[in-house]
């Protein structure tokens, strides 16, 4: 693997955009070398095959609408257009397929998304690939496991679900001279507020399935680099294997991503306000919440998570534990109502997940624990409904889980000393 270069020799975002701010790049970005005969908005492009002397001849090795997807989503990081695959998980299989061979080393955050953690120990593991799962929030941890033959290392900032940061800056000074390459897995904040380009990460990935796309109608995943030798093979590995992402998908995901910076924000002070008000019901043991002056990064999260204009917001994905552990969880679940029990963030609606039976059960219990996802624990991702009626879900349903586990303790105990906790009042709903 050759050293990643930080520059970007081609166009500039200046040169494709001079001074414009991130939500007129979201809506114009993409300018791909189409002739789309004037259409205001990028047609969707079905033929799989095109006529001999265009710029494209197969949909499995390019596409019109999948292309302008590509020019957008570059511009978005001031980077060359990404490459777009069918789903996230092929988007990072293809670049640990290009950067990665057998007897090699990777080192992975160990609060990454679960599906990475199978990829690596059911999959990659079975090719000879080795992985250690570190603490990336300690940069240090990371250095104590470099080895010789460590080609990368993967971080996720913040962590699903457990909302840990990684110093992306502090962690690019110790792979870059070593030559090892850094990645980013930014789900969970998109470019909008957290920069990994910019703060010296070699190659960005992220699932357009979540925010990007927003409205849960079309799988996807992106990578960027400003690294043109890096892309030219990874566009040769998605050909290879046939990952590429179909065009009616880009299609939908530029649609979604036209108002990403106004709902990514939106997300984020909904999730601030919903953060807020959880950490004030007593029957809450703990939020995770990187807005929260409790957070125990809170620095780290004012630097790392601003926009283009330095106003900092830290997304819709909260998680947090109630009183009462696993028992109280399930109830709690049970009786939520506007809320949806789904495997899924970043939609515009407020969705709920148990990670530990859910999203992470195949990460091994050990590995659960020591990454913080208590049995207990639950996701929040903050959808864009008035917080006032999230909140008031969330609050009956802990109610309701509170008194049902009440009941069921002093069934079992033939004792009733629990008495009822206090919960938040419905007037202090309506002051958040
Ligand atoms: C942080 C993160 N990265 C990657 C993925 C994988 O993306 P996809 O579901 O599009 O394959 C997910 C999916 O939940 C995720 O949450």
């Amino acid at each position: 693997m050759s050293a990643f270069s930080n520059s970007y020799p081609g166009e500039s975002s200046e040169a494709r955009a001079p001074g414009l701010s991130i939500e007129t790049v979201a809506l114009h970005g993409g300018h791909p070398d189409e002739d789309f005969a004037s259409a205001l908005i990028t047609p969707l492009v079905q033929s799989t095959t095109f006529l001999t002397g265009g710029p494209h001849a197969y949909s499995r090795v390019s596409n019109p609408t999948v292309s302008a997807l590509e020019h957008e989503l570059g511009a978005l990081e001031s980077a060359p257009p990404a490459v777009a695959f069918s789903t996230g998980l092929a988007a990072e299989t293809a670049v640990f397929l290009t950067l990665l061979k057998q007897g090699d080393h990777a080192i992975i955050g160990r609060g990454v998304y679960g599906g990475t953690v199978r990829l690596f120990r059911q999959v990659l593991s079975n090719l000879g690939i080795e992985a250690d799962f570190v603490d990336t929030a300690d940069p240090r941890s990371i250095e104590r496991a470099i080895q010789p033959n460590t080609k990368l290392v993967l971080i996720e900032s913040p962590t699903n679900p457990t909302l840990e940061l990684a110093d992306i800056a502090a962690i690019a000074a110790i792979t870059k001279p070593r030559a090892i390459a850094l990645i980013v897995d930014n789900t969970f904040l998109t470019p909008v507020i957290q920069r990994p380009l910019d703060l010296g990460a070699d190659i960005c990935i992220v699932s357009t399935t979540k925010h990007i796309e927003g409205h849960s109608t079309a799988l996807g995943g992106a990578v960027t680099s400003r690294d043109t030798a890096f892309l030219e093979r990874l566009r040769f590995i998605r050909k290879a294997t046939g990952a590429i992402q179909t065009p009616f998908q880009a299609w939908l995901t530029s649609r979604g991503l036209k108002t990403l910076p106004l709902r990514i924000r939106q997300h984020s002070e909904n999730a601030l306000l919903i953060a807020l008000a959880l950490q004030k019901n007593p029957a809450v043991k703990r939020v995770n919440y990187p807005g929260l002056d409790s957070f125990p990064q809170r620095d780290l999260a004012q630097r790392q998570h601003t926009d283009a204009e330095g106003r900092t917001f830290h997304g819709g994905v909260i998680s947090f534990e109630l009183e009462g552990g696993i028992e109280t969880g399930r109830e709690f679940l049970k009786h939520l109502r506007l809320c949806q029990l789904v495997e899924h963030v970043g939609s515009v609606e407020t969705l709920v997940t148990h990670p530990a039976t859910m999203t992470h059960a195949d990460v091994p219990p050990e590995q659960r624990r020591a990454a913080g996802i208590t049995d207990g624990l639950i996701r929040l991702s903050v959808g864009l409904e008035n917080p006032r009626d999230i909140l008031a879900d969330l609050t009956r349903a802990i109610a309701r889980a509170t008194d049902a586990q009440t009941v069921n303790q002093s069934l079992s105990c033939a004792a009733n000393d629990q008495g009822g906790r206090p919960l938040l009042r419905r007037e202090e709903v309506a002051r958040v």
